[in-house]
């Protein structure tokens, strides 16, 4: 199968690129899709509309993962997925996640008009909650299609304001147990996902495909200080046990511990923090806090996860106040296929597109799909390495390119031999 014969349909992609966009609880530029919120319930009708609109037989499973299905000449056996997510964290942009569904569409009704026969099915995947925004751990779909969560996560995750991921997804029609979720381990002989970078590497070296070997390994923690509130003015400031203070020093103190392994790949972020009673004039008496700490090497992340304990310690003892440090995930990194690679490779050369191979230091549902499947990633630019901002963007020509390498991928595994 020469992929240089398929005519990826550009105008189609964009305008169904532009269309999910309008499915937002955000101010344009900026998209917001809460996983079972209004605007996440209409992007999956339009969306199962458009794959049965392709020929593809559609089922939903009780997390809400949807599989659209292309049947190969030889449906027994193992299927090869591709897909991403749609959800988006709070004003964010258009393209991640979403390029890899409407692009693995795309790539499969270019296949299907060339005329091309898959031997074994080609399936195209939407997980549900790849973004942590809702339940507080990412991946929710990928994670149950894997294995590492199952049915008692149910009554386990609840969203803000207390509400169970059983009656959530419920709500949103999708019924059934969550331990029926989990995908046999030969149900997909491969699994390909096509993403932006969501980092600079490949627009600074001038590069149209990114071929990944390995992505990098994801933890959060939830951090609780325990203080002691009072008068803003009646409080002497001797007295005090402010837990936002005592905060403030447990950020700084993560960011100098990720810092300090001096690898280029060991990032720490707090991006969520509530304060309170959250008044000007009263002194933080309990905060919360999230952080996300990832890297490519496990020991390392897992170095810097201790040591970030043992400074919440030291910072509860000198400030006498209390925090509490619970893991929230500390999942494994993993390595991409080489029957995989191979194939994207390839499919980039014939392509005439310039590429190299790279780690994905974001982390993506393939991280999950690894542990029941090989699996690879294409990734395609994105402008100034910009993503989970509303000026993310990746032009139609790199779109197109990352769905031609996805095609020619895709076109590779599903022939037999
Ligand atoms: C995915 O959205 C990530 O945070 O890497
Ligand atoms: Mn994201
Ligand atoms: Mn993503």
């Amino acid at each position: 199968m020469q992929s240089t014969q398929l005519h990826i349909d550009r105008d189609r992609l964009m305008g169904d690129l532009e269309r999910l966009a309008s499915f937002s609880d955000d101010t344009p530029p900026g998209i917001s899709r809460l996983v079972f919120a209004e605007a996440d319930q209409k992007s999956r009708t339009w969306l199962k509309a458009q794959c049965q609109a392709a020929g593809l037989v559609v089922r939903e499973d009780a997390v809400g993962n949807m599989f659209a299905r292309w049947k190969g000449a030889r449906p027994e056996l193992p299927a090869i997925g591709t897909g991403s997510h749609i959800d988006a964290i709070p004003h964010s942009g258009k393209f991640d996640g979403t390029v890899g569904v409407l692009g693995g569409l795309e790539a499969i009704r270019a296949l299907q008009q060339s005329g091309f026969a898959p031997q074994r099915s080609i399936e195209l995947l939407l997980f549900t909650s790849e973004e942590p925004t809702r339940f507080g751990l990412g991946c929710l779909g990928s994670r149950m299609l894997s294995g590492g969560l199952n049915g008692d996560a149910d009554a386990r995750l609840k969203d803000a304001e207390g509400t169970t991921l059983s009656q959530l997804r419920t709500a949103a029609g999708f019924q059934g147990s969550l331990d029926e979720v989990r995908l046999k381990d030969d149900y997909y002989a491969g699994f390909v996902e096509l993403h932006i970078e969501q980092g600079p590497l490949l627009e600074k070296e001038g590069l149209a495909i990114g071929v990944v070997t390995g992505i990098a390994a994801p933890a959060a923690l939830r951090i609780t200080v325990e203080g002691e509130g009072g008068h803003a003015g009646g409080v002497l400031m001797p007295d005090r046990k402010d837990a936002f203070c005592a905060a403030a020093e447990i950020v700084l103190a993560i960011e100098e511990r990720a810092l300090a392994t001096g690898a280029i790949d060991t990032c720490a972020t707090v991006g969520k923090c509530a304060i309170y009673p959250g008044a000007v004039n009263s002194i933080p008496s309990r905060v919360e806090m999230e952080a996300d700490i990832r890297d490519t090497d496990e020991q390392r992340r897992n170095r810097v996860l201790r040591e970030i304990e043992q400074a919440c310690a030291q910072v509860a003892e000198r400030r006498k106040v209390q925090v509490r440090v619970t893991p929230i995930n500390a999942d494994a990194p993993a390595s991409c296929s080489p029957r995989i690679i191979n194939a994207a490779l390839e499919a980039a050369a014939e392509n005439g597109l310039s590429y190299k191979k790279m780690v994905s230091r974001a982390y993506h549902d393939s991280l999950f799909m690894a542990r029941i499947a090989p699996i690879g990633m294409i990734f395609i630019p994105c402008r100034g390495g910009v993503s989970h901002r509303p000026d993310e963007y990746s032009s139609p020509q790199e779109i197109e390119n990352g769905v031609k390498v996805l095609a020619g991928t895709l076109a590779r595994l599903s022939s037999l031999g």
